[in-house]
């Protein structure tokens, strides 16, 4: 059941830097797909800290030395990410995007009321589904890199691409945990459609709020563009949310991009070379 992740997981502690002068329109060709991102990005603070609390409670129902090993690993991952991304963050709100507190406050008392009133196969079949629809996105933006990243800050493209290598790498922790612990098929579903509805509402509403705070959410330009992004996203994750609901389904059957390999292969030489992608030439390979 655990032998399904190729290598261990590695535990990266990326030196970003965030300082004050990253633009929120980080992406200038596309202040709406930048707030989408950065929409989703509030999310991770609160729920990846879910994700780990959750797992942690997974560990003492998991029996298999090895799946324990790789649950332990995937929780320092997220650590890893949830950090990151509170010091981004924090960079927007401090530009004057003080609505997204209040998104903050709301995921907070959400994630918390889960952890007290649900039971641990409905978080666990949260994690699993979130690491369903995560595993999808990181195939997405890997693919699209070029469209969605070119061009862009490097230090928030660099962030996103490094954390969506990750959750491409750990595509089956949370997914054996919840089939060692529980295994039950339609809930495996039902979390994956929960938590990725669950996700696009918080992120929603703070790009939502972003855009207002912009003074783009009124004009049809903006909107039109956003449209378009949204259709974007849901034309590339539509078939592997589609794929994760087919009965057997396992992530371990389905195949990792060549740049990342490319990404985990130069890490793993020069560490620094990734930690600064060359935004004007995403298309290159590393190695
Ligand atoms: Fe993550
Ligand atoms: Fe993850």
């Amino acid at each position: 059941m655990a032998n399904h992740t190729p290598g261990e997981l590695v535990v990266r502690k990326m030196p970003f830097e965030f300082p004050e002068d990253i633009d929120p329109h980080w992406n200038k060709d596309k202040p709406e797909w930048s707030h989408m991102v950065s929409g989703a990005s509030l999310a991770m603070p609160f729920l990846e800290p879910y994700l780990i609390r959750t797992m942690r409670k997974a560990l003492e129902r998991i029996e298999s030395d090895a799946l324990k090993k790789e649950v332990k690993l995937y929780m320092a991952q997220e650590g890893q990410h949830f950090q990151q991304h509170r010091r981004f963050n924090d960079i927007l709100i401090g530009k004057g995007y003080t609505a997204l507190l209040e998104v903050e406050a709301q995921m907070k008392k959400e994630f918390e009321e889960f952890d007290q009133n649900r039971s641990l196969k409905f978080n666990l079949a949260y994690a699993c589904g979130f690491e369903s629809m995560a595993l999808g996105i990181g195939h997405w933006l890997v693919r699209d890199r070029e469209y969605l990243f070119g061009g862009s800050d490097t230090r928030v493209a660099s962030l996103i691409l490094w954390h969506f290598i990750e959750e491409v790498e750990h595509k089956n922790v949370a997914f054996d945990a919840y089939q060692a612990v529980y295994g039950n098929y339609f809930y495996r579903v039902f979390g994956t459609l929960y938590a990725t509805a669950h996700v696009v509402k918080f992120s929603r509403r703070a790009y939502q709020a972003m855009l207002k705070k912009d003074g783009l959410w009124g004009s049809f330009r903006s909107r039109w563009a956003l449209l378009k992004m949204i259709g974007r996203f849901f034309v590339n994750m539509t078939p592997p949310l589609m794929s994760v609901c087919v009965p057997g389904h396992h992530p371990s059957n389905v195949k990792d991009p060549q740049w990342y390999r490319d990404w985990i292969a130069t890490y793993g030489e020069d560490e620094h070379a990734v930690v600064v992608l060359d935004t004007d030439n995403l298309q290159a390979s590393f190695s």
